[in-house]
């Protein structure tokens, strides 16, 4: 059972746009800069903004607006720090260019790559190691779902995938649905609310009661700038994790401004 989770901590919501495998080099600065740009015109806002450009882009998008307020980071990483690895980069590459924050575990890796809670953890200790935030990725499929096992598969995520030493400011996770993402299909709030809910109870269990208060947790599925709001003021969503909408700097800020503010914001 969970210890209990305080109620007091004030948790800032982080607004991520995972670009996928999308945008040349041409339309991806635009991109980013329109981002930074209405994070400048904004000032003080309730949430923190981050996207998660493909790695060809990541250097010269760190060039032109990192610093903008804007935090940029990579959409996976290997475990290992260096090696006869072909293909792959690591947190350290990742951290060493300016990188920010990297996610690891999202349902394609884990479909496309077969990636394993065991590789997952691993990646996310490596970006602990290198100084990154991980974004780490739980989610049920369809089928999960239909058998009423949403739950169960969610907290089996978490105990596989949430490595030792996961703290509130090494560490988000976002809860994504499968069968949400990229299908315009979403759970209903109180849906999204319940898991979120026993995703904190387990991670409380898992780590401290601070922990479980204090760490965010995003939902990720078909956000938009029409559901946004519904889900960013549920209790114990800290933010969205975007994939389609967030290739275009209007929606993607739509859903940003949805935000509601905390008291620590
Ligand atoms: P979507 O993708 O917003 O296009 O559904 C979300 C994600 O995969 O992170």
């Amino acid at each position: 059972m969970a210890q209990g989770v305080l109620a007091t901590a004030a948790r800032r919501p982080l607004i991520a746009g995972n670009w996928k495998m999308n945008m040349r080099r041409s339309e991806g600065l635009a991109l980013a800069h329109a981002v930074a740009d209405h994070v400048c015109r904004a000032g003080r806002f309730p949430a923190e903004l981050a996207i998660f450009p493909p790695f060809t882009l990541l250097a010269d998008i760190l060039r032109e607006v990192g610093g903008s307020g804007v935090a940029i980071g990579g959409q996976d990483c290997h475990p290992a720090e260096s090696g006869a690895h072909t293909g792959d980069v690591s947190a350290e590459m990742l951290h060493d260019i300016g990188c920010t924050h990297v996610i690891v575990g999202h349902s394609e890796r884990r479909a496309d790559h077969s990636e394993t809670d065991g590789e997952v953890c691993a990646k996310a200790q490596a970006a602990h190691r290198a100084g990154l935030v991980a974004v780490i990725c739980l989610g049920e499929t369809q089928a999960q779902r239909d058998d009423g096992r949403t739950l169960e598969v969610i907290r089996t995520q978490l105990a596989g995938s949430l490595p030792g030493g996961a703290d509130a400011a090494n560490t988000v996770l976002a809860y994504e649905p499968v069968w949400a993402i990229g299908t315009g299909r979403t759970p209903t709030a109180a849906e999204v609310q319940q898991v979120h809910k026993a995703i904190r109870d387990a991670l409380a269990d898992r780590t401290s009661p601070e922990t479980g208060a204090a760490m965010r947790i995003l939902y990720g599925g078909s956000v938009k700038p029409a559901n946004a709001s519904d889900l960013l003021c549920l209790a114990d969503v800290d933010g969205a994790l975007v994939g389609g909408a967030s290739l275009d700097a209007e929606s993607f800020w739509a859903i940003a401004e949805a935000c509601p503010w905390r008291d620590a914001a």
